[in-house]
């Protein structure tokens, strides 16, 4: 077994080819660094992960003269790490036989609080007004491996501020550490290689060619990359400090590729969104549509409270007044004419909210039909790395996908289980006047899916009820209309293109008049109690076989694949 020592701890490395930093990590021991990121090329120019590095042989250590790169140095089996956490090793792991003049970590630890020193010389140390405060690498180290006071006299480099390199991105050029993960990010992954570094020496900076502004749509992730406060994002400068936010595991739902990301909320409001590392979704990072996409949620013109039509007045209504008469209406619709029922369950709700609506409405008859809701396909896939023309290079790094809606797998799944086939919402859309009930479950973030899909030659059905996000020429035309919930206000699960199922909390609370899909359903339901999402799953798991994993207490945080039939 080819085995490792991180601070005299023996860690198995399998066949994985690993540099130190993550062989530490293997071992639980973090080897603090800048420049590093394990979905960038390799430059070693911080010198923040210096370690000692050495190797076991014949139960000898031989440790090298002078501390390394730890991103830079690969490892093989008998290699030795000693990092400047040292002596704070775990004491029940016996000492490996080093040279007794050897002090393990002290090279390490010396070297690290000196490139601290010198990354600070520069920096103009403003964390109070710095929005990075809080979740700063910078901070974060100085704090644990750096120096309490400066040794600085002379006065410190102050380049001016570029707040023009981008629209949505704003430089603090005196804050940066040239770490160039920002550079190498626009080179390697977007390919738009905006980016580069200026000057030379002390006096490098980082800037964008004339011209040609930092503007392709994975810019955003720039500002996660970098780990100081010297790229901040517009959309989220000066709104809060991290520390009042509450980081909540969420998924986009503005594409197929279902990023997993972090939503940042406080008070019920999202702040910020940012990529969450997950391998088997889209690795590191995300688009700029999802990451500014969120502002939908908070639009003035969202459908806030149910209303009802009376001839041709409109007036809101409490929900204990909508949803009797509205069930009955839908009951008696389906007694009466139950093949002429349809309900629309569109591709933005969870597998769980499609469920319980599935069961409903196939529980008043098996001849009302379900449909899936219009499917948003905006283009084609958007990949990259792009070259200068603008067109896809080889590997694909990161896709954004035409298909502009989180879950269509999941609710297909759900029909074809209850039908045993799914319908497309263009084959009744063009006969909705012959209906005699038709239900809208929509949810879209975007009405022009819903305007598109309708058409402008749409006749009403004698029944039209509309769950929505915003008015729409169905809702122009529906008896009821109620207000749906957003991605962030639910809490479910969405299967990407892939298959991948990705399990996710609530992070807010929707607007006060809405309720979630999950709370209508459960009522037309007439069932009693807490609605849990997770009580549900279970449900959707012993129906549904593909769905099976989704019975798990606690789903994984990266998502299950499921083996889902390609419908
Ligand atoms: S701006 Fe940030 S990511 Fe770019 S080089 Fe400077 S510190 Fe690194
Ligand atoms: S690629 Fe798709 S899922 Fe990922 S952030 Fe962009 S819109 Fe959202
Ligand atoms: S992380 Fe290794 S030199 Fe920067």
């Amino acid at each position: 077994m080819p085995t490792v020592y991180v601070n005299d701890k023996p860690v198995d490395i399998g066949t994985q080819r690993l540099n130190c930093v993550q062989a530490a990590e293997l071992a639980g021991v973090m080897v603090p660094h800048y420049c590093y990121h394990p979905a960038l090329t390799v430059v070693a120019s911080c010198r923040m992960c210096l370690v000692e590095v050495g190797e076991l042989k014949d139960g000898k250590v031989t440790m090298q003269p002078k501390v390394l790169p730890g991103c830079q140095t690969p490892v093989k089996d008998g290699s030795v790490i000693v990092t400047g956490d040292y002596v704070k090793k775990d004491k029940s792991v016996p000492a490996l036989a080093y040279d007794p003049a050897y002090k393990p970590g002290v090279r390490a630890k010396g070297a690290q609080a000196d490139t601290l020193e010198g990354l600070l010389l520069n920096h103009p140390l403003d964390c109070p007004v710095c929005d990075k405060a809080g979740e700063c690498k910078l901070q974060d180290y100085s704090y644990e491996f750096g120096r309490s006071e400066s040794r600085m006299v002379d006065s410190k480099n102050q380049p001016p501020n570029k707040p023009g390199i981008s629209s949505k991105i704003t430089l603090f050029t005196d804050r940066c550490i040239m770490c160039t993960r920002c550079v190498r990010f626009t080179r390697e992954i977007s390919g738009t290689a905006e980016l580069t570094v200026t000057n030379r020496g002390h006096h490098s900076e980082i800037d964008v060619f004339p011209g040609h502004p930092l503007e392709n749509k994975l810019a955003g992730n720039v500002v996660d990359l970098c780990p100081v406060g010297a790229l901040g994002s517009k959309d989220f400068l000066y709104t809060q400090r991290v520390w009042y936010m509450k980081d909540v595991d969420g998924v986009c739902s503005l594409c197929s590729t279902g990023c997993s990301i972090h939503v940042d909320v406080n008070k019920d409001r999202v702040y910020r969104l940012r990529a969450r590392e997950n391998p088997d979704a889209q690795g590191y990072f995300m688009c700029d549509d999802g990451r500014y996409g969120y502002h939908f949620a908070s639009a003035a013109d969202r459908i806030a409270r149910p209303q009802v039509k009376a001839g041709d007045a409109v007036k809101n209504a409490a929900w204990h007044e909508v949803l009797p008469t509205l069930k009955a209406d839908i009951e008696a619709a389906a007694k009466k004419d139950a093949k002429g029922v349809v309900a629309v369950l569109s591709p933005f709700l969870t597998v769980e909210e499609a469920f319980l609506f599935a069961t409903y409405f196939k529980g008043l008859s098996k001849d009302v039909r379900l449909v899936l809701g219009p499917v948003p396909v905006i283009g084609q896939d958007d990949k990259y790395p792009k070259d200068v023309k603008g067109n896809a290079v080889e590997p694909t790094k990161f896709t954004i996908r035409a298909e502009k809606c989180p879950n269509r797998r999941g609710v297909e799944a759900v029909l074809k289980q209850f039908q045993g086939s799914v319908i497309p919402f263009a084959d009744v859309a063009a006969k909705a006047g012959s209906l005699a009930a038709l239900v809208f479950v929509g949810g879209y973030p975007n009405k022009e899916a819903v305007e598109a899909a309708v058409g402008s030659g749409w006749t009403a059905p004698a029944l039209l009820v509309v769950q929505d996000l915003f008015p729409t020429a169905l809702t122009a035309a529906a008896k009821y209309v109620l207000p749906a919930t957003a991605s962030f206000e639910k809490d479910g699960t969405f299967v990407n293109h892939a298959g991948l199922a990705q399990t996710f909390p609530r992070a807010t609370l929707p607007p006060k008049e809405a309720r979630s899909e999950l709370q209508i359903a459960f009522d037309l339901l007439g069932r009693r109690g807490l609605v849990q999402a997770a009580a549900i799953r279970k449900e959707v798991a012993k129906a549904i076989a593909a769905f099976a994993h989704l019975a798990e207490e606690k789903a994984p945080k990266a998502g299950k694949r499921l083996e889902l039939q390609t419908i």
